[in-house]
């Protein structure tokens, strides 16, 4: 077992090297990976289940998608070993889902007399990975707004391990029939024989191996998969630009929207069932109006062409998955901002793993300013403003904002719920 998961460490450096658009070595590959890459059939980790490679599925998974030693953002890897980022360093990775490595992270400050502290556990999900030292929520029980306990939260209760669901000719999904040739998660693809749509007779995984209609843990059971596109390199920073995931809207034939997706789990989070911010809705002319010319607090001169954030991505109104891939963009090719029928979901506001913010939020909502004198709040910065700062260095700071020159904003910049909403 050992001299094969060192074989495949090579291997990983390959598809570091190449990128992953059909990278020659890759393992998913958009479907069931090589079962031992996760399976050992004689040699299974001490007191794991299911004949795992660790302990339990998500230290699996994080077998390979955390490496210590990581100078990061590495590729495919969602999380920063705990020893590559002590006290004063941020986690290390840039992906659009996050680096778990947030959760590790509390941060304590005193504002107004009083200490207090901002757990690392109320940045995102907390997988349990016992070998990588992630253990369950010590504040909700289950997760809010429904029933699914979260002593059972795992890679698993989102991604399926074994990648069965797979995009058809026809556009609609399904758990079995043509072969899965490529992941279908990114904008282009090398893999010979790979189209988008894909040709008669093969199939595309579907995003980033997601969880689809009748796939159960736990309490939950999903009703269908959600559909976007990612450039093939995702996970970078975006010091100089950004990364463009393209969301798309539901279409039928075993498609969710974002929304009716993180409420298999957050039941009463969703706008059809709950006094909740508008999900899955669309942003109506207005809103998208204010979306496109909104640059910054006190600045609303944009022309729309440049208007995309990956701070507050929107759902664009349409399923077509060539549309999408048009879209997924990092090197600031396409920016433009949305029309009235494009839509406000959890991913506007969320990060589907983690966050250098609580509730795995894309900004800091925690006080009135998100940059303050020219600068990133922190506790090295002038003047301190520790109800700003919330006990981070500004480099953490910045980080969180993955790697954005603080020019991007105004000198006194205020919530990102203004890019919809102008308030401000
Ligand atoms: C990416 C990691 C991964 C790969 C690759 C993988 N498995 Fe699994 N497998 C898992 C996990 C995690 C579970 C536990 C599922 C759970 O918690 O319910 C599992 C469970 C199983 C089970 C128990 C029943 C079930 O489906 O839950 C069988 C059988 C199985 N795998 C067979 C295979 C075979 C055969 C292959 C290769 C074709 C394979 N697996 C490849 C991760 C993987
Ligand atoms: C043996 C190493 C290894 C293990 C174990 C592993 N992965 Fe991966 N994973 C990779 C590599 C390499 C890539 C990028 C290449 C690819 O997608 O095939 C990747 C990519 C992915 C992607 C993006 C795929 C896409 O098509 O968009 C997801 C999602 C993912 N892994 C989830 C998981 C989950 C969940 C588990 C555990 C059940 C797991 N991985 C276990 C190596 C691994
Ligand atoms: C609550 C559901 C959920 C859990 C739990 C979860 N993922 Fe994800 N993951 C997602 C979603 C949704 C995306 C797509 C994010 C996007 O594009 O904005 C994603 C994206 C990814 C990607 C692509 C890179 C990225 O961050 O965008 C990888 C790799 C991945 N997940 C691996 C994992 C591994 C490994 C675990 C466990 C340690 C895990 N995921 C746990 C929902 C989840
Ligand atoms: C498989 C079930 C499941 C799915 C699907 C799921 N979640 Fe969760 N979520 C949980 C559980 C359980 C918790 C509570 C444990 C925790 O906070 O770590 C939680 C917690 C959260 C939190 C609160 C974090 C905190 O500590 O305040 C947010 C925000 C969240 N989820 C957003 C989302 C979004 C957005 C999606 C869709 C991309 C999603 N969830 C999909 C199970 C799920
Ligand atoms: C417009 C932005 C926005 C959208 C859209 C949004 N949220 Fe939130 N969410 C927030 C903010 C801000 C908070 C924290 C403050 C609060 O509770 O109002 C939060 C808090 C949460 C929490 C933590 C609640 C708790 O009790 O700890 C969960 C879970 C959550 N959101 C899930 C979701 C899910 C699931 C969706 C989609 C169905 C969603 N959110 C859509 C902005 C948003
Ligand atoms: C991606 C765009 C977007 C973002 C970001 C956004 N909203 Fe909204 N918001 C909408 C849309 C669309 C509506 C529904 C249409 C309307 O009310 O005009 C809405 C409605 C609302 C409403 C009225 C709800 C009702 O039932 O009448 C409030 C309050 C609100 N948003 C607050 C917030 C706050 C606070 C934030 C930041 C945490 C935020 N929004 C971020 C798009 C957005």
């Amino acid at each position: 077992m050992r001299t094969v998961r060192w074989g495949f460490i090579a291997l990983a450096a390959v598809v570091l090297a190449l990128g992953l658009g059909g990278a020659a070595y890759a393992f998913h590959s958009g479907g069931v990976a090589e079962c031992t890459g996760c399976h050992s059939m004689h040699s299974p980790a001490a007191g794991g289940s299911f004949l795992l490679v660790a302990s339990d599925q998500s230290s699996t998974c994080l077998s390979c998608h955390e490496h210590a030693g990581d100078t990061g953002p590495s590729s495919y890897h969602v999380s920063t070993a705990e020893a590559d980022m002590p006290a004063g360093v941020p986690p290390k990775q840039r992906s659009p889902g996050g680096d778990f490595g947030w959760l590790k992270k509390s941060y304590t400050m005193t504002i107004r007399g009083a200490t207090s502290t901002e757990e690392g556990s109320s940045h995102g999900h907390n997988i349990i990975a016992a070998d990588k030292g992630y253990v369950v929520d010590a504040v909700n029980a289950t997760a809010p707004g429904g029933t699914f306990p979260s002593t059972q939260l795992a890679c698993n209760s989102c991604h399926d391990p074994h990648g069965k669901y797979r995009r058809l000719s026809d556009g609609t999904i399904a758990k079995t029939g043509a072969p899965i040739i490529a992941s279908g998660s990114y904008a282009t693809s090398t893999t010979p024989g790979y189209a988008e749509p894909p040709a008669a007779g093969t199939a595309l995984g579907v995003y980033r191996l997601l969880a689809g209609a009748g796939y159960t843990k736990g309490t939950a059971t999903f009703s269908g998969v959600p559909a976007a596109k990612a450039p093939s390199a995702y996970n970078r920073t975006e010091a100089a630009t950004q990364t463009r995931v393209a969301y798309g809207k539901a279409s039928t034939g075993g498609h969710a929207a974002w929304g009716t997706w993180c409420a298999t789990c957050h039941t009463n989070m969703h706008s059809g069932s709950g006094n909740v911010h508008p999900t899955d809705e669309n942003l109506g002319s207005t809103i998208a109006s204010n979306y496109k010319t909104y640059v910054k607090s006190g600045d609303m001169s944009g022309d729309g062409i440049n208007g995309f954030t990956s701070l507050v991505p929107f759902i664009e109104g349409t399923a077509d998955y060539a549309v999408l891939a048009g879209h997924a963009k990092n090197d600031d090719s396409v920016l433009t901002g949305p029309g009235g029928s494009d839509q406000v979901s959890c991913l506007s506001c969320h990060r589907a793993h983690a966050s250098g913010w609580p509730h795995a939020l894309r900004w800091n909502v925690e006080g009135e300013f998100i940059v303050y004198n020219s600068l990133y709040p922190g506790t090295d910065s002038t003047p301190t403003a520790p109800q700003f700062a919330r006990g981070r260095l500004a480099a953490e700071t910045q980080a969180a904002y993955y790697d954005r020159p603080v020019t991007q904003f105004a000198s006194y910049q205020r919530l990102l719920c203004n890019k919809c909403h102008a308030n401000d």
